[in-house]
């Protein structure tokens, strides 16, 4: 039985952050945030939204789209590294929220659970679900699978530059109108590791940056090497001489931290692929210098970090890796698409690999590309860390569901925050009800209570 994703519903909060203005206040140069990490804007919660309204936001848009009731809905899972409470799960508030629209206990047929493994979990919550609709269970009902996340730092980190906020509705069903899983190919690998975690009761991550994106694209490069055995074993692809299993895949999108990181993990995994093949030879000789290697090739990631010889020759011969025709060629077709939401948004955790398939969708179509048939093929990083590599293919029915996506249009009017503003916000300064923005059709939360029997309990509202 096939199983995918029909239709995502997106929600972004209008505040934002613009990356230049907040680079020269934290005194670094904009240069690094606009071209060295991609990032424009970055979206920021207001002070009555929380990462449970967020999804529950994105859930309704994509209901109203598509007209379904509640009926139609057999399991809601929300994939967060946001959780705020450390045993009710975040699809129990946004149930709540949904009925407050749909009915009271209008959702008591549903089920579902909230997932955690940082950015990856969305990613496992798909899998689950597809493969819960493939065994028949789904009894024609569709699966709501939300990523919601907001991606806090401290002030005056190096991950400060890199935050954003907002939520992904993926509805799937067994006969999707957008992208039909491939089935036996879906590939992980995981590893215990400190790469970024957040620990009990502290609001922002421990980060290790330089760490953590080695880590991701020494776990995708793992996953996609399992995916690729798959996909030859499956017989999904066939591969002939001096061919890669990434010129069978007509999309790449990969988590997305920051929007350069697409870039970077698309150079580290096509080098990773192309490198025993016989392009590569004419490639090096485009470059003029050979590929380096670490003093220790079989070493931890620290002493590769660590090998400064090694690491400033590879970072040298990345940028003339980058520039070649032949990764242009690549980077142009199959991702650069994907990018431009996370330079309009920043990091959304969980959602940001979904926003990069969103806007892949949303700007290759408005190139007039038909992407009836292609093969979209997904790199999910969590930290901490697990990777996912997993493809599927779009199916006849793709452009009713995404001639209208707009991501301008769906996050409306933008607010940019004053320095001063965003400050107050991210210290949890400023009070709840003293809300910049007033949002029309969607949930806020309004009360947080904090009398001892009633602790942490979360009252929204929906603003009709
Ligand atoms: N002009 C142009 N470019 C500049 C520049 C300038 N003036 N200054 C720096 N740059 C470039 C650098 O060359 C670099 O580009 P390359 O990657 O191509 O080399 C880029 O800007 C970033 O510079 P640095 O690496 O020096 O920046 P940093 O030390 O401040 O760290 C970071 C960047 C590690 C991403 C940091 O922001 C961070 O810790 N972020 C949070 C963790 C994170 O996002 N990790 C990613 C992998 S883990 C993950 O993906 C899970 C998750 O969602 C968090």
């Amino acid at each position: 039985m096939a199983a995918g994703i029909d239709d995502i519903g997106i929600y972004i909060p209008r505040l934002y952050i613009d990356a230049a203005d907040f680079a020269k206040a934290r005194g670094v140069d904009p240069a690094k945030l606009v071209k060295g990490l991609g990032i424009s804007q970055m979206a920021m919660v207001d002070t009555n939204q929380d990462p449970a309204c967020l999804a529950a936001n994105a859930c309704l848009r994509v209901m109203k789209k598509n007209n379904l009731s509640p009926d139609d809905i057999g399991r809601l899972y929300v994939s967060t590294e946001s959780a705020f409470d450390e045993s009710k799960a975040m699809n129990s508030y946004v149930i709540g929220m949904l009925e407050q629209v749909y009915g009271s206990d209008s959702f008591e047929h549903c089920g579902g659970v909230e997932t955690k493994f940082a950015c990856v979990s969305g990613s496992y919550a798909l899998y689950d679900n597809a493969n819960w609709i493939r065994a028949g269970e789904a009894e024609g009902k569709n699966a709501l699978v939300v990523v919601s996340d907001i991606a806090k730092y401290d002030l005056g980190s190096s991950g400060e530059l890199t935050q954003g906020a907002g939520a992904i509705a993926m509805l799937l069903n067994d006969n999707p109108r957008l992208l039909s899983f491939d089935s036996k190919v879906t590939a992980t690998s995981i590893k215990d590791e400190y790469d970024f975690y957040r620990p009990f009761g502290k609001e922002t991550p421990i980060v290790h940056g330089q760490y953590s994106n080695l880590l991701y694209l020494i776990q995708v490069k793992t996953a996609l090497m399992a995916y690729k055995k798959k996909a030859l074993a499956q017989g999904i692809i066939k591969l002939k001489e001096g061919e890669s299993i990434l010129d069978y895949i007509d999309y790449i999108c990969m988590h997305l931290p920051y929007s350069n990181m697409g870039k970077k993990a698309l150079a580290y995994l096509v080098r990773h692929e192309w490198r025993g093949l016989p392009r590569w030879k004419k490639i090096i000789e485009k470059i003029g210098m050979e590929e380096p290697v670490p003093k220790d090739p079989r070493g931890t990631i620290e002493s590769v970090l660590g090998d400064t010889e090694f690491m400033s020759k590879d970072h040298e011969f990345t940028k003339l890796f980058t520039k070649t025709e032949e990764f242009q060629d690549v980077y142009e077709s199959k991702i650069a698409s994907s990018l431009i939401g996370s330079t309009m948004i920043g990091n959304l955790y969980t959602a940001s690999l979904y926003l990069g398939f969103r806007s892949s969708l949303e700007f290759e179509f408005q190139k007039g590309i038909d992407l009836e048939g292609k093969r979209y093929g997904f790199g999910s990083y969590g930290s901490g860390s697990s990777a996912m590599v997993f493809s599927g293919i779009i199916q006849p029915g793709y452009k009713e569901v995404i001639k209208d996506m707009n991501l301008e249009t769906e996050i409306g009017p933008r607010k940019k925050l004053s320095l001063e503003e965003y400050e107050e916000i991210h210290e949890n300064k400023r009070s709840r009800t003293d809300n910049i923005l007033d949002g029309k059709e969607e949930f806020v939360l309004v009360d947080i209570k904090t009398i001892p029997e009633q602790r942490g309990e979360r009252r929204y509202h929906f603003n009709g």
